[in-house]
């Protein structure tokens, strides 16, 4: 994608985008060549289509389609201005304005088209090879001309980069992306803009007894870290929303190994931590909530080895909580266990949503459309999915039934970690980690497992790593109520 867009204002632009719904009037006060370009037999209005004009002595117009006024939100804006986005890249322009006059939901239109811009701008230049040929980059900057669509710009935009933070966070190779380069970049975030970040490793880790990295980590010689990203404003009110995400590194199954087939890809098992890290990246810059955000990243690299845990190994946790390890690939479970333990006794948390590719089941449950949402609290859950209905990164709730719990009861300790039956495994999974949250901890679950890779373009996210989660946990926070 050889165009970058950014939010900026230049005088004289070299196009202005028109915004028209297919059932209103032109709301365009235009030149004869955009009323011809409107009556062409190709414009009805849909959402997304485009056609241009080139009115004498002022800049190039493209009339973009919002459908029907009343269908007009959030999903088919991104949808609009993802069609939009992806004309201007071939245009390769320096600035464009964008005219909104008659539109009453300027400032979520405003948004999402800035989000769409941002995320269209994403690459990822560093690994390219001679596969792919580099293109000189265009620049075009973007604003708007109604003040409340132009504030919207701006702010998607800025969401819009924590994302694709996460996004290059998550594609980079597990060879580069160790645990302890996870914690590098934490350190480089939480400098840059204002986080106190700590990394546990080594006989740290064994000190808080954070088992099930120490015991996930030990075949690697990247060794396994508890990673903490703190985000307090200067007068915190009120106790802090914890997030916790799932940070494997690289997941080959351990010695359960997975085949050839279902190893590929699993560099993306960092997927959790890395909307992590976007998620704090944009509490520092666009949220700026008034209460305290803690990100936790639980990170290992799941490896094999002469030392690696076996199947059949019973390992005990910082809760004193047993678990028989009946498969080495169930990981991520063992691993935000510890992150579970940690929040409850060391951050005193309003609630704990963690975020993880926990489980396959999820994705033969939702197909890669939603991730799934496990709630041991209404109130945080409904708040989860309205954000997620909001940013387009939508959830389904899950059951946590005690069933799905008993289910992974051991013979020789308290819990196994995988119950070897096929059926219901991503509920299985959240039952694990629910008996680690105590009575009165308000806790949600994000299996994003399916999530956080796409095969084609979706909206504003071409093929490749999506940052799924980071806009979602974004808004979640902006509008926490407890
Ligand atoms: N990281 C995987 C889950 C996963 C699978 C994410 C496919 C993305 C795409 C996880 O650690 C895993 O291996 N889960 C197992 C659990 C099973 C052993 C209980 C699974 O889903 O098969
Ligand atoms: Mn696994
Ligand atoms: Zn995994």
């Amino acid at each position: 994608m050889p165009t970058t867009f950014s939010y900026g204002r230049m005088p004289r632009p070299d196009a202005v985008a028109f915004l028209q719904f297919s059932d209103s009037p032109v709301s365009i006060a235009a030149e004869p060549e955009v009323v011809e370009a409107m009556r062409r037999p190709e414009w009805d209005g849909e959402a997304g289509q485009v056609v241009e004009a080139f009115p004498a002595n002022s800049p190039r117009v493209f009339v973009l389609g919002l459908g029907k006024q009343e269908a007009f939100n959030n999903d088919v804006a991104h949808k609009a201005f993802a069609a939009l986005g992806r004309r201007l890249t071939k245009a390769k322009l320096a600035s464009v304005h964008i005219d909104s006059r008659g539109l009453d939901a300027a400032p979520m239109a405003g948004r999402a088209c800035g989000e769409v811009l941002g995320l269209l701008s994403w690459t990822q230049a560093e690994y390219k090879g001679t596969g792919t040929t580099a293109k000189a980059v265009v620049e075009t900057q973007v604003c708007g001309l109604q003040e409340g669509f132009d504030r919207g710009l701006e702010a998607g935009f800025a969401i819009a980069r924590s994302a694709n933070y996460a996004r290059t966070l998550a594609n980079t190779p597990p060879n580069i992306a160790t645990p302890h380069w996870m914690s590098d970049q934490a350190i480089k975030l939480g400098a840059e803009h204002g986080l106190e970040v700590t990394v546990l490793t080594g006989d740290q880790l064994a000190d808080e007894k954070l088992t099930g990295l120490i015991h996930v980590g030990r075949a690697s010689d990247n060794k396994p870290c508890l990673i903490r990203v703190a985000y307090t404003p200067q007068e915190s009110t009120g106790p802090a929303v914890v997030l916790l995400g799932k940070t494997i590194t690289f997941d080959t199954g351990g010695l359960s190994l997975k085949d050839r087939n279902g190893m590929r890809g699993m560099k993306g098992d960092k997927a959790g931590g890395c909307a992590v890290l976007g998620a704090m990246h944009a509490m520092a810059t666009v949220v700026k909530p008034s209460f305290p955000v803690v990100g936790l990243l639980v990170a290992a690299e799941n490896s094999v080895g002469s030392d690696a845990l076996r199947p059949d190994d019973v390992i005990t946790f910082r809760d004193g909580t047993t678990v028989e390890v009946t498969n080495t690939d169930a990981e991520g479970r063992l691993v935000l266990a510890d992150g579970l333990c940690w929040a409850q006794d060391k951050e005193a948390p309003a609630c704990i949503v963690n975020i993880a590719t926990l489980t396959g089941g999820i994705y033969v449950a939702l197909g890669g459309v939603r991730g799934g949402l496990f709630a041991n609290d209404d109130s945080v859950a409904r708040q989860l999915d309205t954000a997620g209905e909001a940013t387009g990164e939508r959830l389904w709730r899950m059951p946590l039934d005690k069933e799905y719990r008993d289910m992974m009861k051991s013979e020789v300790a308290d819990l196994v970690n995988s119950n070897l039956k096929p059926a219901g495994a991503a509920a299985c999974a959240a039952g694990f980690l629910a008996a680690f949250v105590k009575p009165g901890t308000r806790w949600a679950h994000i299996d994003m497992a399916g999530m956080g890779r796409t095969d084609k373009a979706r909206g504003g996210i071409d093929a490749g790593p999506t940052g799924y989660g980071v806009r979602l946990l974004a808004e979640f926070v902006k509008e926490w109520k407890s």
